[in-house]
């Protein structure tokens, strides 16, 4: 068993998975907004804490998963936020997906306090987290990265150091503005197949086993199947990633060309009532 007092914040659709992971293997402490999130946790053996900063004094590596810059500013700088709490050589691991830019700056506090960051956005989605088959990039010291990848052992199959602080959350970007152009390209191109009159399945047999074969195409196919829409991985998040992508491409002089045309369909997608969908739900703007 690994010796460090660990802490996680942050038990959404992923958080509870990947903390779930973390007990398997050691005691942990645990801090969620809403509580009840916590419940089954608590219910396995992790202990509660009342706030971030509460729990940032019991702990010597924190994790983090939560949506975006502005929750990870509030739990991290709010009035009961971890720095509030934080002990000098205490290691906080952000996984969530957030900017480049806020993640050097909460660095630069936790760093001013004493402590270190590594950014460590995950990507495998919500059956990743389940199964801790995540890949997880790491942007961190090469003494830190060392310190916390046992942990993430736990809740990962491929663990990768990619660069100093802000470098995970670069590539996550990256990764998922890719990604995000497959679903719309997915989408779209079975739309215009049913528009055509061609069947949905011989689509599926010639795209699942031609070059047109994607995740995100197999995640479309198997949604519509199933009629369910419920989030794995929600359009609000989608749409976050997207636009974090295009104005890290637009501040450092990169002309992400498919990324911004991509960026207002699916936004248009998501103020059209679909934000709490799952992001493949896109596949139904045709239907609108
Ligand atoms: N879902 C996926 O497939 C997937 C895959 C890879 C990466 N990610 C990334 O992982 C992160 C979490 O995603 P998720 O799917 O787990 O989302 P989620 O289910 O919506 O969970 C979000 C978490 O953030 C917390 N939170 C939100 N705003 C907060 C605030 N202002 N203060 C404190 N806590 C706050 C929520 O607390 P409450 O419970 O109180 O709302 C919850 O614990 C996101 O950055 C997402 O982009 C998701």
């Amino acid at each position: 068993m690994l010796s460090e007092r660990i802490g996680f914040i942050g038990l959404g659709i992923m958080g509870q998975k990947m903390a779930r992971n973390l007990l398997r293997h050691q005691p942990i402490n645990v801090y969620n907004r809403t509580k009840d999130r916590a419940a089954m946790l608590i219910q396995g053996g992790a202990t509660w804490y009342d706030s971030p900063s509460t729990l940032a004094q019991a702990s010597q590596i924190i994790f983090i998963m939560v949506t975006d810059d502005q929750a990870l500013r509030e739990v991290v700088l709010g009035d009961e936020g971890v720095l509030a709490g934080i002990q000098p050589g205490t290691l906080v691991v952000d996984h969530s997906t957030v900017s480049p830019q806020v993640t050097q700056e909460l660095a630069e506090r936790v760093r001013q306090r004493g402590g270190s960051w590594a950014d460590a956005p995950v990507t495998g989605g919500d059956i990743g987290a389940d199964q801790a088959t995540l890949t997880i990039m790491v942007g961190a010291d090469a003494r830190d990265f060392q310190r916390v990848e046992p942990y993430l052992q736990q809740m990962g199959k491929r663990i990768l150091h990619v660069g100093a602080v802000g470098q995970g959350q670069t590539l996550k970007l990256v990764s998922n503005m890719v990604s995000a152009l497959n679903l719309m390209a997915a989408a779209e191109g079975l739309q215009f197949g049913l528009h055509q009159g061609l069947d949905l399945k011989d689509m599926e047999t010639v795209m699942s086993f031609g070059s047109a074969q994607s995740y995100e195409l197999s995640k479309i196919l198997d949604r519509l199947k199933r009629d369910d829409f419920t989030p794995g991985f929600s359009v609000a998040n989608r749409l976050k990633d997207l636009r974090l992508a295009i104005e890290m491409a637009q501040q450092n002089q990169f002309s992400a060309d498919l990324g911004r045309c991509a960026l207002p369909l699916y936004q248009k997608h998501a103020e059209t009532g679909h934000m709490d969908l799952d992001e493949s739900s896109y596949v139904k703007r045709w239907d609108d």
